[in-house]
């Protein structure tokens, strides 16, 4: 490998994003920014461009392991994951997302778990997905110290009783059942939560009856801040865009036309060219001709 990014620590000294930074954020109605990452060069990049909040998503399930699901990402590929992430991204407050069955088996194992992702990774919270009923757990979870970003709405741990990547929230009994999941979640001591899919009309009634900052991913303009997928962002990936998705690059493009370059110069030997190459002094090599010969 011959090159290697310094962590943003190193190369633009930036103050170091708390709970107190989001609060703030909210109270002065200053937007907070969002997004995955699953490992350390992204993560120094979404650092050194200052972003607020970075989530070791199990997304990283579809986006780094290809699965079609999260549902078979584990603890050890979360704590992974956030280690490297972490280590890119001193300044923004990263969070640990709590894999499928971590968290949902005991309240013990919840915060085994959430305290593997502080101790082991050196996260600076976790998220996990669930309304009221997840209050025990999450109680559980920040009096162990942790703190605990909610996540409801399209919840996709729980797809297959969702029946499906389908927006949330859309008739008056389900909106109710969003808004009053918000406010239990707030009152088990969440210092934020995530609304995924969801109308916007939603999204702003939760966010001006919250005390805590609200974070949208498809949950419209209203909320505090926007996450989005990073992979989603940049445009890694061909096919389906989901509604809520913006990409702001199209690296699937860039990076194929790169490889294919790479490709054909290998092939005709264009690369490498004299410039990638190292040397023998002229002497060294003579002898070492001759050397040969009098083998
Ligand atoms: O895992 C993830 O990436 C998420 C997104 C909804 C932000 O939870």
């Amino acid at each position: 490998m011959s090159t290697w990014t310094k962590p943003a620590k190193e190369s633009s000294p930036r103050k170091k994003v708390t709970i107190h930074t989001l609060f703030e954020k909210k109270a002065k109605g200053e937007k907070i920014t969002f997004l995955t990452a699953y490992d350390y060069p992204t993560a120094v990049i979404e650092d050194k461009v200052g972003i607020d909040l970075i989530l070791v998503g199990d997304s990283l399930g579809m986006c780094v392991y290809g699965f079609d699901s999260t549902l078979p990402v584990t603890m050890d590929m979360m704590v992974n994951h956030s280690k490297a992430v972490r280590k890119g991204a001193p300044n923004s407050f990263v969070i640990g997302d709590m894999p499928y069955m971590s968290y949902q088996i005991s309240t013990e194992e919840a915060v085994r778990n959430a305290g593997r992702l502080m101790q082991e990774a050196g996260v600076d919270g976790v998220k996990l997905e669930g309304g009221v009923e997840m209050v025990d757990i999450i109680k559980a979870i920040t009096r162990a110290g942790v703190p605990v970003m909610g996540h409801i709405g399209l919840t996709p741990q729980s797809v297959s009783m969702l029946g499906g990547f389908k927006a949330q929230g859309r008739d008056v009994s389900a909106a109710l059942k969003l808004i009053d999941d918000a406010k239990a979640l707030e009152e088990a001591g969440c210092f934020a939560i995530l609304l995924e899919a969801i109308p916007a009309e939603v999204g702003q009634i939760i966010t001006e009856r919250s005390n805590i900052p609200i974070l949208s991913i498809g949950a419209g303009q209203y909320c505090d801040g926007q996450v989005l997928v990073v992979h989603d962002a940049l445009g890694f990936f061909g096919g389906h865009v989901a509604k809520f998705v913006k990409q702001y690059a199209n690296m699937n493009e860039q990076i194929e036309e790169a490889l294919t370059k790479y490709k054909e110069e290998v092939e005709q030997v264009i690369f490498p060219g004299p410039e990638h190459c190292y040397k023998i002094k002229e002497d060294e090599l003579a002898k070492l001709k001759e050397a040969l010969e009098n083998r």
